[in-house]
């Protein structure tokens, strides 16, 4: 059921510009929406209803998926929309929301279900969630879900802190941590894929997979969120929530049921099975961290790091790292997943590639040219899609070995216009899947792993590494696979 009455905090953000409203309005072009539903805009600034829906507009015809024009259609869906000026310290103006939600209500018949997206910095969770109770906003005969996103803290205690605050007012079952990773079609085809086949499976373990790797890098430097960036770095940004999410779903194991709780039990399992750092050089030997300098991207000269807006000029703030992380199971057992991340790296790019362990006996090793290893390849961002890296004879020649590839490029079949990740997950919590939205629990865990490396790199910081933009990182990084006998694929 996705009778929802939204309420948008922070509708002046940048967040409801680019993703939220599409997003809106692609369910609702799809119908997945409905007609009862409506859309509270809040945020300090006052705005009238007609200037609100007009940033509406602009929003989606620069962002959504749909074309819109100023018909009949897109004046049925703006009257859903309307916008409050909000203080949210103040009880009081929760206590009128109250009243304004209650009126939407009757008017698209609803029939009571609340969700409360808090597109706002983390500290406000809290106190936003006291007034919406205390305004009276949770009591309706329907449901009341938190949409939160992240980051969820800074670390355990800061996470913990959080969750205690938010948990005062709503129970687990109902608050929607968003990890917009989770919500990308080729992150949630893994799980398909794995379990959905026969021939994945056997294959899926420490004895036939060497090594896996997840890349996420991004042509980008930190515009203009400098000082947020500055305070969280790449590995709090990117390593603590997407890094650790798409590693979870790469070696979980398979759920007896496709349930929400089933599932993320799965990943829970994971995280508590990541080998934790005990020292400091523990910490130094398997991870590497760097921060861009001014370098050439594309043939433009971009600022390094410490000249962006509001980040400081002496920053040890890390805008790249990578690490070797192991899953300590009998799946898993010897196996290093390497996890790499970073800005203004070459391309913007998402990967996740299996390397396969060589055939037992390699019987054109007389041949000369050498095997190159099995690769299975998830491409998430921007290209869709799946290729398989195999060996074959090239043709015409006198058994000359090569690599091909079967490719399903997804994104060629659909086009790029696949659902947005906001998309599906805005979707999801109006009918209340949780699946992909992660629970406190795994995002506990994935602050403890994240806080040993921390606390190690902030004992020292001479192994800051700084790479010019548009390289692929520091040259560590690479060592760290060479010591293993491996190397980053693509290469690079
Ligand atoms: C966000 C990070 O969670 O993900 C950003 O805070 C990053 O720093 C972004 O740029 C990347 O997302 P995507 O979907 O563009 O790969």
């Amino acid at each position: 059921m996705t009778n929802t009455v939204f309420f948008l905090f922070g509708a002046t953000g940048d967040l409801a510009r680019r993703k939220l409203f599409p997003a809106i309005y692609s369910l609702y072009r799809e119908r997945k929406l409905g007609d009862r539903f409506a859309v509270i805009g809040l945020a300090r600034r006052p705005r009238t209803n007609e200037q609100f829906r007009s940033d509406v507009l602009e929003s989606i015809k620069e962002f959504a998926r749909y074309n819109v024009t100023k018909d009949e259609q897109w004046e049925s869906f703006a009257d859903h929309f309307e916008y409050m000026s909000l203080d949210i310290n103040n009880v009081d103006g929760f206590r009128e929301l109250n009243t304004v939600a209650d009126r939407l209500d009757k008017k698209f018949e609803v029939g009571g279900n609340r969700l409360f997206y808090l597109a706002l910095a983390p500290e406000l969770f809290g106190s936003v969630s006291h007034n919406l109770k205390e305004g009276g906003l949770l009591e309706t005969s329907g449901w009341s879900r938190l949409v939160i996103e992240k980051p969820f803290g800074y670390d355990l205690p800061s996470a913990e802190k959080l969750n205690a605050e938010i948990r005062q007012v709503f129970e687990e079952k109902d608050v929607y941590r968003i990890d917009h990773y989770l919500g990308k079609e080729m992150v949630q085809n893994i799980n398909v894929l794995r379990f959905a086949n026969a021939i994945f499976e056997p294959l899926w373990n420490n004895r036939y997979i060497s090594n896996i790797q997840i890349t996420l890098s991004e042509t980008v430097g930190v515009e203009e969120r400098g000082g947020y960036y500055d305070h969280s770095g790449a590995l709090r940004d990117m390593g603590q929530n997407h890094m650790l999410q798409m590693l979870a779903m790469m070696a979980m194991e398979p759920p007896s049921r496709m349930s929400p709780e089933d599932i993320r039990d799965e990943k829970v399992k994971v995280f508590r099975s990541l080998r934790g750092f005990q020292t400091s050089e523990e910490v130094r030997a398997n991870t590497v961290r760097g921060q861009y300098a001014t370098g050439n991207m594309k043939g433009k000269q971009v600022a390094g790091y410490r000249q962006e807006d509001k980040v400081n000029p002496e920053s040890m703030t890390e805008t790249y790292f990578s690490a070797r992380v192991f899953v300590d199971n009998f799946r898993w057992a010897g196996v290093p997943f390497y996890i790499r991340t970073g800005k203004r790296l070459p391309v913007k790019t998402t990967e996740v590639v299996v390397e396969f362990k060589n055939v037992p006996n390699n019987v054109y090793l007389s041949k000369k040219h050498k095997l190159e290893p099995n690769l299975l390849v998830f491409r998430v961002n921007p290209m869709e899609g799946i290729y398989f890296k195999m060996n074959a004879k090239q043709p015409g020649s006198e058994g000359t070995i090569v690599p091909v590839a079967m490719d399903f490029c997804q994104s060629c079949q659909v086009g790029l216009n696949t659902p947005e990740a906001y998309e599906r997950l805005l979707y999801d919590a109006a009918r209340g899947d949780s699946t992909y939205f992660t629970r406190w629990d795994e995002v506990a865990l994935a602050w403890q792993y994240v806080d040993k490396i921390a606390a190690a790199w902030r004992e020292s910081s001479d192994n800051l590494c700084l790479y010019p933009a548009g390289t692929w990182g520091p040259e560590e990084a690479h060592q760290l696979l060479d010591e293993d006998g491996f190397r980053w694929w693509p290469v690079n």
